[in-house]
Protein backbone atom coordinates (compact mmCIF):
# COMPACT_ATOMS: atom_id res chain seq x y z
CA UNK A 1 0.00 0.00 0.00
CA UNK A 2 0.73 3.58 -0.73
CA UNK A 3 1.88 6.15 1.51
CA UNK A 4 1.44 9.44 1.01
CA UNK A 5 3.21 13.11 2.43
CA UNK A 6 1.52 15.64 3.58
CA UNK A 7 3.94 18.46 1.38
CA UNK A 8 1.97 21.74 2.52
CA UNK A 9 -1.59 23.67 2.27
CA UNK A 10 -2.63 23.86 -1.37
CA UNK A 11 -3.30 27.55 -1.36
CA UNK A 12 0.99 28.19 -1.10
CA UNK A 13 1.17 26.04 -4.29
CA UNK A 14 -0.95 28.60 -6.30
CA UNK A 15 -1.53 28.08 -10.71
CA UNK A 16 1.43 28.18 -12.96
CA UNK A 17 3.92 27.24 -9.83
CA UNK A 18 5.86 24.46 -9.20
CA UNK A 19 8.25 23.01 -6.15
CA UNK A 20 10.75 20.74 -5.90
CA UNK A 21 10.13 17.86 -2.89
CA UNK A 22 12.17 15.30 -1.72
CA UNK A 23 11.04 11.86 -1.01
CA UNK A 24 12.94 8.91 0.16
CA UNK A 25 14.48 7.27 -2.78
CA UNK A 26 12.81 10.09 -5.35
CA UNK A 27 12.73 14.16 -6.40
CA UNK A 28 9.62 15.67 -7.70
CA UNK A 29 8.29 18.34 -9.24
CA UNK A 30 5.12 19.48 -8.00
CA UNK A 31 3.13 21.77 -10.16
CA UNK A 32 -0.22 23.66 -10.41
CA UNK A 33 -1.79 23.82 -13.81
CA UNK A 34 -4.29 26.11 -13.91
CA UNK A 35 -5.87 24.88 -10.53
CA UNK A 36 -4.69 20.79 -11.13
CA UNK A 37 -1.82 19.08 -9.18
CA UNK A 38 0.63 16.97 -11.15
CA UNK A 39 3.93 15.35 -10.22
CA UNK A 40 6.82 13.96 -11.74
CA UNK A 41 10.06 12.67 -11.13
CA UNK A 42 12.67 15.96 -11.20
CA UNK A 43 15.77 14.38 -12.74
CA UNK A 44 16.24 14.46 -16.53
CA UNK A 45 16.65 10.65 -17.43
CA UNK A 46 19.11 12.05 -20.10
CA UNK A 47 21.89 12.76 -18.03
CA UNK A 48 20.39 14.22 -14.94
CA UNK A 49 19.15 17.31 -15.17
CA UNK A 50 17.31 18.82 -12.79
CA UNK A 51 13.78 19.69 -14.06
CA UNK A 52 12.51 22.32 -11.15
CA UNK A 53 15.32 24.80 -12.97
CA UNK A 54 13.54 24.36 -16.39
CA UNK A 55 11.26 26.14 -18.62
CA UNK A 56 7.37 25.25 -17.84
CA UNK A 57 5.10 26.58 -20.46
CA UNK A 58 1.65 25.35 -20.75
CA UNK A 59 1.27 21.47 -19.69
CA UNK A 60 5.58 20.88 -20.54
CA UNK A 61 8.44 21.48 -19.30
CA UNK A 62 12.16 21.98 -20.66
CA UNK A 63 15.16 20.39 -19.64
CA UNK A 64 17.55 22.82 -18.67
CA UNK A 65 20.79 20.77 -19.26
CA UNK A 66 20.14 20.14 -22.95
CA UNK A 67 16.59 21.32 -23.89
CA UNK A 68 14.78 17.55 -23.72
CA UNK A 69 11.23 18.08 -23.34
CA UNK A 70 8.21 16.64 -21.06
CA UNK A 71 4.34 16.14 -19.89
CA UNK A 72 3.95 17.54 -16.98
CA UNK A 73 0.56 15.58 -17.12
CA UNK A 74 1.72 11.77 -18.32
CA UNK A 75 5.35 12.30 -18.08
CA UNK A 76 5.89 11.46 -21.74
CA UNK A 77 9.07 12.45 -23.22
CA UNK A 78 8.00 14.83 -26.43
CA UNK A 79 11.28 15.96 -27.54
CA UNK A 80 15.13 14.56 -27.52
CA UNK A 81 17.53 14.18 -26.48
CA UNK A 82 15.96 12.22 -24.08
CA UNK A 83 13.92 9.14 -24.81
CA UNK A 84 12.40 7.60 -21.61
CA UNK A 85 9.67 9.25 -20.02
CA UNK A 86 9.58 10.54 -16.66
CA UNK A 87 7.97 8.49 -13.59
CA UNK A 88 4.95 10.26 -12.75
CA UNK A 89 3.58 11.01 -8.71
CA UNK A 90 -0.58 11.06 -8.17
CA UNK A 91 -1.42 14.01 -6.11
CA UNK A 92 -4.42 14.71 -4.39
CA UNK A 93 -6.01 17.48 -1.83
CA UNK A 94 -7.48 16.48 1.30
CA UNK A 95 -9.07 19.29 3.56
CA UNK A 96 -7.08 21.85 1.97
CA UNK A 97 -3.52 20.13 1.93
CA UNK A 98 -1.36 18.67 -0.87
CA UNK A 99 -0.64 15.14 -0.76
CA UNK A 100 2.18 13.35 -2.31
CA UNK A 101 2.03 9.82 -3.36
CA UNK A 102 5.54 7.99 -1.52
CA UNK A 103 6.18 5.87 -4.72
CA UNK A 104 5.77 6.81 -8.76
CA UNK A 105 2.42 5.34 -9.99
CA UNK A 106 3.95 2.60 -12.27
CA UNK A 107 5.04 0.57 -8.44
CA UNK A 108 0.75 0.73 -7.62
CA UNK A 109 -0.84 -2.40 -7.87
S1 LIG B 1 20.01 16.16 -18.92
FE1 LIG B 1 18.01 16.71 -19.61
S2 LIG B 1 18.20 16.87 -21.75
FE2 LIG B 1 20.17 16.26 -21.09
Amino acid sequence: MVGWTDIGEARLLAPGEHRVVELPGYSVLVVNLQGEYFAVENICPHDGGELGGGEIEGDTVTCPRHGACFSLKSGEVLAPPAFEDLLCFRVQVEAGRLLLAQEPEEGWS
